[in-house]
């Protein structure tokens, strides 16, 4: 018997995918993240953010969390907070889903929308940073989790890797990790490098992110990529491989096909870098992939055809697997 909601985050199951690429000849995990009770990675830095805060005293009962989030992190602290009895203020810009605000709400949290990107940048991210600044000065008893820089977002995923190298009992070859604060990547290298493990890192990336370089662009799928390098980035953390939003739909949607397995964006773009990849994988290798959400929240974006047509035409032969894809030309199928 556990007590409370905040202790089942962690602990969320390695399952192995055999659909999804059959005739590799290294195996494929995938860690659903989704399981976490908030419905994503991020109940973790959430949580250790939040008790780090409580149990050092920066956190009291009179605290104001305030923290810029469109999405998963927010619901995380929103989780958290209501738990702990915390007043939290989301930052979120026009972007956010109308899902989301309402979970959001749902928990107990006051929304924050920033009407206007930020009038340099065109970036709504710096808008709504500029945003909890300007709250944090003027609210009494505010505290900023800060997910960018605080390291207790990376500390939250030393537990992450810890499960993986548990369960597949010490021996991880590869470790496929989305990346937007870059919390998960550097937590599971840092774990990797204390352990002494030599797992090859990917970190993936969405095209049009700035955080291992290159120009920013417009980005569809939200959750992944991020439009500044955050603080928490440090060089050689891992290889990265860019992934489109095409990729990341067509990766949901193999996913599910293959799989039974309904996850967000950024875990449809980590399937497709493995098979960006996977001729350069050994054989025999234990590969793992993270997936961070699930899918429901993308119920009318990734698996809307009609949201799908409308930004990519008809490209429903690309949900095939990726050998009847090679076999099927797109007029026949
Ligand atoms: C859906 C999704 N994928 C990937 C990430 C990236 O994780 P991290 O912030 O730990 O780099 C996030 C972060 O919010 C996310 O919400």
């Amino acid at each position: 018997m556990r007590e409370g909601i905040l202790s089942v985050i962690g602990g969320t199951p390695l399952v192995r995918l055999t659909r999804l690429l059959p005739k590799i000849d290294f195996r494929l995990f995938a860690k659903l993240e989704s399981l976490n009770p908030g419905g994503s990675t991020k109940d973790r830095p959430a949580l250790s953010i939040i008790r780090h805060g409580i149990e050092t005293g920066y956190i009291t009962p009179q605290s104001v969390v305030i923290e810029s989030s469109s999405g998963n992190m927010g619901l995380g602290l929103a989780q958290a907070c209501c738990y702990y009895g915390l007043r939290f203020i989301c930052v979120v810009d026009p972007k956010a889903t109308q899902m989301n605000i309402e979970l959001l709400r749902a928990y107990g949290a006051e929304v924050d929308i920033v009407a206007e990107p930020d009038a340099e940048t065109g970036e709504y991210l710096k808008a709504r940073i500029n945003r909890v600044k300007f709250l944090i000065s003027t609210i009494k008893h505010s505290f900023w989790p800060n997910q960018y820089a605080n390291v207790y977002n990376s500390i939250a995923h030393h537990g992450t890797m810890d499960e993986i190298v548990r369960t597949l009992e010490g021996r991880v070859d590869y470790l496929f990790c989305a990346t937007s604060t870059c919390g998960t990547l550097r937590g599971c290298a840092e774990y990797l490098r204390a352990h002494s493990l030599r797992t090859k890192i990917f970190a993936v990336d969405a095209l049009g992110s700035v955080i291992f370089g290159g120009p920013s662009a417009k980005r569809l799928i939200p959750g992944h990529g991020a439009s500044i390098r955050p603080q928490l980035y440090e060089p050689d953390l891992a290889q990265c491989i860019r992934v489109s939003d095409l990729e990341c739909v067509v990766g949901c949607r193999r996913l599910v096909r293959q799989e039974a397995i309904l996850v967000g964006g950024s875990s449809g773009g980590v399937v497709m870098a493995v098979e960006q990849i996977m001729e350069a994988i050994n054989p025999d290798a234990n590969c793992v992939l993270i997936f961070p959400d699930r899918g429901e929240r993308y119920l009318d974006t990734i698996y809307s055809d009609a949201w799908v047509e409308k930004h990519f035409g008809d490209i429903s032969h690309m949900w095939l697997s990726h050998e009847e894809s090679r076999q099927c030309a797109p007029a026949t199928c």
